[in-house]
């Protein structure tokens, strides 16, 4: 008898697009969990792992999604991440290590949680727990109309602080300033005159940056003329590189600029139950309109084709 199948989003190598076909259904050994998923999103880590830049798997076939929602065997709806090689979140079953889950609360569908899994843990991981930024602070979100930005830009508001959204997309600076965003801010510009609306809302308390690339050598820019303007040290967090690998840091900008430079990812994992209130408290806070996302739920056979598509300005879902 053959082994019984699951169909998967696989892919057979660095640098190649996912492809829908079948994969051996998983078999859970000591500490592991099979999931039934029921979505999972189509975020840049996914992207970045095919292409061979971080979380690369070795061997191939490997089934793609570096997480997703769907439910244990006892039922119970969860939110899992960092599925077991060489299974994945894109397919219809996921092999999980016990305990690297979520519960995921009622009020909210699985494409909505799983549109929210990465880019709120990041959002909140920056803004709050290592931003520790609060009411009445001043944030400035370079990238703001990704979906990560869109997420971090409402939850600092909903804590009071004073959000300047930077980005390219007009409509969604637009959207974000319907939300409460204090002041937007077109990052496709020269770099003096992105520095110098950059200053002109200063200065910050926090600075949480999704692009890095010429964007955050205009924040340099602006940190250095601003020099020690206000009492305040500013927290600068990296977060991704969505407009480049690089950017060059002057010396200048550290020694004029009380600047705290922090890398944000893997390499700073927060506690799994800090990480497991914190996704509550945002899926209660999307159920509530609190923040609001574009989200586009895709078959999971239509992988291929979607993988190669612009999706910036929305989250694809793909549901198996
Ligand atoms: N745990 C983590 O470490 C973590 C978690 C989440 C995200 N990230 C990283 O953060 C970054 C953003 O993630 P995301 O989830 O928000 O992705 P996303 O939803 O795909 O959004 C990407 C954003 O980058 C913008 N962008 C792309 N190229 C640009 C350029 N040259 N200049 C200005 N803006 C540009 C896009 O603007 P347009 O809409 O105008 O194209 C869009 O707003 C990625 O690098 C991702 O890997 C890291």
């Amino acid at each position: 008898m053959s082994a019984p199948q699951i169909n998967a989003a696989v892919l057979d190598g660095i640098g190649r697009t996912p492809r829908y076909g079948t994969f051996p259904a998983p078999v859970a050994g000591a500490g592991e969990a099979v999931v039934t998923v029921g979505a999972a999103a189509l975020k840049p880590s996914d992207r970045l792992m095919a292409d061979g830049v971080h979380y690369a798997p070795t061997a191939f076939p490997q089934v793609a999604g570096l997480d997703g929602v769907g439910r244990l065997a006892d039922g119970s709806r969860v939110a899992f991440f960092a599925p077991q090689r060489p299974y994945g979140g894109m397919a219809e079953q996921a092999l999980v290590r016990d305990g690297l889950w979520f519960p995921v609360p009622d009020g909210v569908d699985d494409v909505t949680a799983a549109a929210l899994l990465n880019p709120g843990g990041a959002a909140w991981k920056t803004v709050i727990w290592e931003g520790q930024l609060t009411a009445g602070q001043t944030v400035l979100v370079l990238g703001a109309t990704g979906t990560s930005g869109r997420i971090a830009t409402q939850l600092a508001g909903r804590h009071g602080a004073r959000v300047v959204a930077a980005g390219r997309d007009q409509r969604v600076l637009d959207a974000l300033a319907a939300r409460g965003a204090g002041a937007v801010i077109r990052v496709d510009r020269p770099r003096d005159e992105l520095a110098a609306a950059i200053a002109a809302e200063g200065p910050y308390d926090l600075i949480v940056d999704y692009l890095w690339g010429p964007p955050a050598e205009a924040v340099f820019a602006a940190l250095m003329h601003a020099g020690g303007r206000g009492p305040r040290r500013t927290r600068y967090i990296l977060v991704g590189m969505a407009a480049g690998e690089a950017a060059s840091l002057p010396a200048m900008t550290l020694r004029k600029a009380p600047v705290e430079l922090i890398g944000s990812g893997n390499g700073r994992p927060v506690p799994v139950a800090d990480a497991a209130a914190a996704y509550a408290d945002l899926l209660r806070r999307a159920a509530a309109d609190e923040i609001a996302l574009d989200v586009e739920a895709v078959p999971l056979a239509q992988v291929e084709r979607t993988w190669t598509r612009a999706t910036a300005d929305r989250r694809v879902v793909f549901v198996p």
